[in-house]
């Protein structure tokens, strides 16, 4: 590998690194956890996996981005192809359904007509980040745009 390629290599997962920090730091000041609401089928709270590896019970969040895209197709009937841009899913996961470990933080935002990444462990250390991060975008390719716990509107 050329000293440039690693140069360049290096520089960009810094910037996906500070973005998903950003992120997660926006998420945090967004308060989340109680200001965003339910994902469509997950309104109860951890409920439990559907395989993925983000833990054994998970909560799933939507911003308002998503929560108007619903309903403006829930009121047309007309089938959402692909989320807007500025859509963002965050996901918590635990280790039981309840007093258990907060293990994942991961979350999803779109940008640009891709996803962003972004997945931290329960003591605040990055696993993955960036935009079409392969290591997300493989499993998540078999959903719905890319989303695997819950399909487009309506429903
Ligand atoms: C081995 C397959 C697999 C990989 C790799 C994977 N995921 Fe997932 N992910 C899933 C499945 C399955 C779900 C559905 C809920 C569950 O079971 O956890 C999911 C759910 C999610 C959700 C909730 C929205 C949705 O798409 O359902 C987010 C956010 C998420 N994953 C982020 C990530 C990030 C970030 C990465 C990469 C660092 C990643 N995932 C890698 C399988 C995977």
């Amino acid at each position: 590998m050329r000293t440039s390629t690693i140069v360049l290599a290096l520089f960009l997962g810094g910037c996906n690194a500070s973005d998903a920090d950003a992120l997660r730091d926006q998420l945090r000041d967004d308060d989340y956890r109680n200001t965003y609401m339910r994902a469509p089928g997950w309104e109860d709270g951890r409920l439990p996996a559907e395989g993925g590896p983000h833990g054994g019970f998970i909560d799933l969040y939507i911003n308002d981005v998503m929560v108007e895209a619903i309903e403006q197709a829930e009121a047309s009937g007309e089938a959402l192809e692909r989320w807007p841009d500025g859509s963002i899913i965050v996901k918590d996961g635990w280790d039981a359904a309840e007093g258990g470990t907060f293990e994942y933080l991961s979350f999803m935002e779109r940008r640009d007509g891709g996803w962003f990444w972004g997945e931290y462990r329960g003591s605040g250390r990055l696993i993955s980040a960036g935009k079409n991060d392969n290591t997300c975008v493989g499993c998540h390719s078999a959903g719905d745009d890319q989303v695997r716990a819950f399909g487009l509107p309506p429903y």
